[in-house]
Formats: structure tokens, C-alpha cells, sequence
């Protein structure tokens, strides 16, 4: 699924589908589907020995099989219906919960813990309602076709007094034993039609997922290792369900090897231009070439290994601190390697002092580093990738000034022979680049050297006069 999809979708949502509604469907294609098969075939050969036995007193069960069918098709219509429902509540479930889990420190410091259990008790109590639906259906449902079939049989158990007279005793109790070993399996068939209704609804929106357009992948063109120059050319691009154009006609060069500044207030869309470049979002409008290549005409796999990125929000995996560092390339990656990729980026200080060194486990999502750690840890990745383009978004803002300056060493030590973006707001960092790029409200609106914006670009003066005067003390 491309990017947007996520950003669209709530992830509660998006969970329980992978987990309940599977779950739903798995049930409906094992357990429902050998109970259709096996009560199935036993009501086709029951019925078919009553009408060999006697034709006209199994008529009986021909009178009330309209009715049966009317409330059969009643009931799986209602129960699709709930089964959907249900569903979102499980989703809003899970949604609530994630949300709750993620964010347990701003719910405790700002007194969310009432608010977030009222939620929960809602979501729950909505999905309690649904369920309780579902069960009264097929509670009502059941019996109700038990007693349908149990009145055939008090009426066949009648006309049979009369109509087989004339027959043996053997042939009677033959055809009457056959009669009423029907009820069960008709019982477990119309169970069974419940589940699978509640297995074609959880189906129908896994297809509805399944049907959603994939990524668009359609390239074929494959370098092994791009030079680096990227162009873009008249790009404009708009987040879907927005209406304002979050990137307005760029036009940028920048070289192979050169190191690109991004500056600009937030919101301006340095981070849209960057996601453009990974194809994380299609632009509408213009081309982006990496190489002179369109980027459409890459295939996704290949382009994305010429760039690694490294975002503001550092991900991380349950997992040992070398194979986050090694995440994506583990195999043929060795220990030395990741050992330089942290030593470059002042990870290896921290790391060292862990328990396990390379080998501790950081936890959920590195919930116990501080956020200039995540940064380094994240840094690292990058180093270790080692792609022609680097991109750094915000990469650097949770770091001190002292590591900062440090990894600002061994930056300066990897951007020399690769194209490197920077969106960053310190001063320093910004006054290396080759190239500063100010961006507001989706526009290119000045570029040129640090010197040369500071003679003529009237955003540059404005954001450097209010950002990076008093920096520049420090620095
Ligand atoms: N996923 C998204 N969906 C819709 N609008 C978005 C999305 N991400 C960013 N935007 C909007 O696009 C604009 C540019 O954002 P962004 O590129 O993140 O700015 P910057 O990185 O310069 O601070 C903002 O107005 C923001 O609200
Ligand atoms: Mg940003």
C-alpha cells in the first residue's frame, strides 16, 4: 500500500482488520465450511431416502421449506449487517487502545486518563451492543427453525399414521427414525450460515483492502548506484482531500555531491518535498529526476535504496540495538561495519555503556533512549546504508550542541562524496551547504549561498535575523 493509504486509514482500524477480521474469515473457511459440507451432505441424503421411502409424506418437508428459506435469508442479511458493525467496533477498539498505549505519558501529564477510559468504556460498550445483537440473532434464529422443522415432523408423524397404513413396521420406523435424525443437522447448517455470514463480511472488507490500488511500481530502470544529481522540474503537488497545493511549481537543480540546505518556517513543505523524492506520495503535476531519470521510471525497490533518510520521528524496533542500526540490509552486514556506522555517529558512547553493548535489547519502539540517542541510533542506519543521497530531515534537532557538533564532523566526513539534504535550523549546519533552499508555503523563494542570500534574499535575512542571530553568538 502507498504511503497515503496509512496516512488515510486509521491504524485501529487497519490492526484489526490484519487480526480480528482474518480471525473472522479463518473461522468461516475451516470450522463452517466442514460443517457445511458434512450436515449438508447428511440433510441431501436423508432426504433424498425419505422421498425414495415415500414421496408424498416427505412433501411435508417441501411446504415448509419456503418459510425456512425466508427466515434463512432474513437472518444472513441481518447478520452481515451486524457482523459489520462489529467490526468497527473492534477497530474503534483497537484504535482507542493504540492511541491510549502510544501516548501514555501526555494522558497521564495532562489528566487524559478519564477522558481516555470514557472512550474506552464507549467503544467497548458499543461493541459489547453489536455482539449482544449478533448472539440474540442467531438465539432467536435457531430455535425458530427448530420449531418450524419440529412442526413438519408433528405433521408427518400424523399423515404417516395414516398414509402408511398399509406398510411394515420396519419400513415405518425406518422412515420415521430418518425423519427425525433431520433437526440436528439442520440445527448445525443454520449455525453454520451465521458464521459464514460473519466470514463473508469480515472478507468483503479485507477485499475492499485487497482492492485498493498498490503502490505504483511500474519502472524498470535499475542502477546500481546513482551519481546523485536530482531535478525538479515544475513539480506541484496536493495531499489528497486537501485543496491547497502543498508544493507550488519547483524548479531545483542540485548536483551530484552537493549539499542542499532546506530552511523556511514549518509548514512550508520542506518534509512533502523530501517524501516526494522517496515516492512516498505520486506529485500530480512536473517531474523529479534522480540521474536525469524520472523517478517514475525507477523501479520503487531500486530507488529507495539510493537514499537513505532520517527523519524528525526516529523509528525503532523491539530489537537489539546492532540489528536496528543493520535494520533492512542484516544480512551482509558485518559486526565491523555497524560498529563504524555508530562509532560516526557518536552512538558507540552510549551504546558501550549499555548492558549488552550492541546486543541490549532497546525495547518497544526504544522507549527507554532519550531522544538525541534515537537520533544517533537513527543516524547510524543512515551511515550504514551508506546510498548516495542522504536525506536529513530535522535529523538533528534533539541532539545537544556538543554531540551535534560531533556527529556535524562525521557529516561532513559522509556528505563529501554524496548529494545530501538538510533540513535543519541551525545555523552551523545551514552555513555548510553548498546550496540554501527558502521554502514558504510550498514555494522556492530564494536560494543561494549563506553569503549571498545574506546580501540579497529578504526571507533568508527575515529567518536568519530571527532564528540564527542568537546562535551565531553561541556557535
Ligand atoms: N499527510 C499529510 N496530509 C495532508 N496534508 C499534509 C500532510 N503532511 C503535511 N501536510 C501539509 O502540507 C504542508 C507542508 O507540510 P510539511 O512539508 O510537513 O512542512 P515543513 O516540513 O516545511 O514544516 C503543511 O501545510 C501541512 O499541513
Ligand atoms: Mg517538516
Amino acid at each position: 500500500m502507498p504511503v497515503s493509504f496509512f496516512s488515510e486509514n486509521n491504524n485501529g482500524h487497519i490492526i484489526s482488520r490484519i487480526t480480528y477480521n482474518v480471525g473472522e474469515v479463518t473461522r468461516a473457511t475451516s470450522d463452517s465450511i466442514r460443517t457445511f459440507v458434512r450436515e449438508g451432505l447428511t440433510v441431501i441424503g436423508l432426504l433424498a431416502y425419505l422421498i425414495y421411502a415415500n414421496w408424498q409424506l416427505s412433501s411435508v418437508f417441501f411446504l415448509v421449506a419456503p418459510l425456512v428459506a425466508v427466515l434463512v435469508k432474513y437472518v444472513s442479511k441481518r447478520m452481515k449487517r451486524l457482523s459489520k458493525k462489529m467490526q468497527e467496533t473492534v477497530g474503534d477498539m483497537t484504535h482507542v487502545t493504540s492511541e491510549m498505549v502510544v501516548g501514555v505519558e501526555v494522558v497521564k501529564s495532562f489528566g487524559g486518563g478519564e477522558y481516555e477510559r470514557k472512550r474506552f468504556a464507549q467503544a467497548s460498550l458499543n461493541n459489547r451492543q453489536q455482539f449482544l445483537k449478533l448472539v440474540m440473532t442467531m438465539s432467536i434464529h435457531n430455535p425458530l427453525i427448530q420449531f418450524i422443522i419440529s412442526l413438519a415432523l408433528a405433521g408427518l408423524m400424523y399423515l404417516a399414521l395414516i398414509l402408511m397404513e398399509d406398510a411394515g413396521p420396519g419400513e415405518f420406523v425406518a422412515y420415521l427414525t430418518a425423519a427425525f435424525l433431520l433437526p440436528r443437522p439442520i440445527r448445525q447448517l443454520s449455525e453454520a450460515n451465521g458464521e459464514m455470514r460473519r466470514g463473508v463480511a469480515a472478507a468483503e472488507s479485507l477485499f475492499e483492502v485487497l482492492d485498493e490500488p498498490l503502490e505504483e511500481d511500474d519502472g524498470s530502470y535499475e542502477k546500481d548506484r546513482v551519481v546523485g544529481g536530482i531535478e525538479f522540474r515544475n513539480v506541484s503537488f496536493t495531499y489528497a482531500k486537501e485543496k491547497a497545493l502543498a508544493l507550488n511549481n519547483i524548479n531545483l537543480k542540485i548536483k551530484a555531491g552537493q549539499t542542499v540546505a532546506l530552511v523556511g518556517v514549518s509548514g512550508g513543505g520542506k518534509s512533502t518535498l523530501i517524501k516526494l523524492l522517496s515516492r512516498f506520495y505520486e506529485y500530480q503535476e512536473g517531474g523529479i529526476y534522480l540521474d536525469g531519470v524520472e523517478l517514475k521510471d525507477y523501479s520503487l525497490a531500486n530507488l529507495r535504496e539510493q537514499i537513505a533518510l532520517v527523519t524528525q520521528h526516529v523509528t525503532l524496533f523491539n530489537d537489539t540495538v546492532a540489528n536496528n542500526i543493520a535494520y533492512g540490509c542484516l544480512e551482509g552486514v558485518s559486526r565491523d561495519q555497524v560498529v563504524r556506522a555508530a562509532t560516526d555517529a557518536h552512538a558507540i558512547e552510549f551504546i558501550q555503556k549499555m548492558l549488552q553493548g550492541l546486543d541490549t535489547e532497546i525495547g518497544e519502539n526504544g522507549l527507554n533512549l532519550s531522544g538525541g540517542q534515537r537520533q544517533r541510533l537513527a543516524l547510524a542506519r543512515a551511515f550504514l546504508k551508506n546510498a548516495p543521497v542522504l536525506i536529513l530531515d530535522e535529523a538533528t534537532s534533539a541532539l545537544d550542541n556538543e554531540s551535534e557538533r560531533f556527529i556535524q564532523l562525521a557529516l561532513d566526513k559522509v556528505m563529501k562524496d554524496r548529494t545530501t539534504i538538510v533540513v535543519a535550523h541551525r545555523l552551523s549546519t545551514i552555513q555548510r551547504a553548498d546550496v540554501i533552499i527558502v521554502m514558504e508555503e510550498g514555494r522556492v523563494v530564494e536560494q543561494g549561498t549563506h553569503s549571498e542570500l545574506l546580501k540579497t534574499g529578504v526571507a533568508y535575512k527575515r529567518l536568519y535575523d530571527l532564528q540564527f542571530n542568537s546562535q551565531s553568538v553561541e556557535a
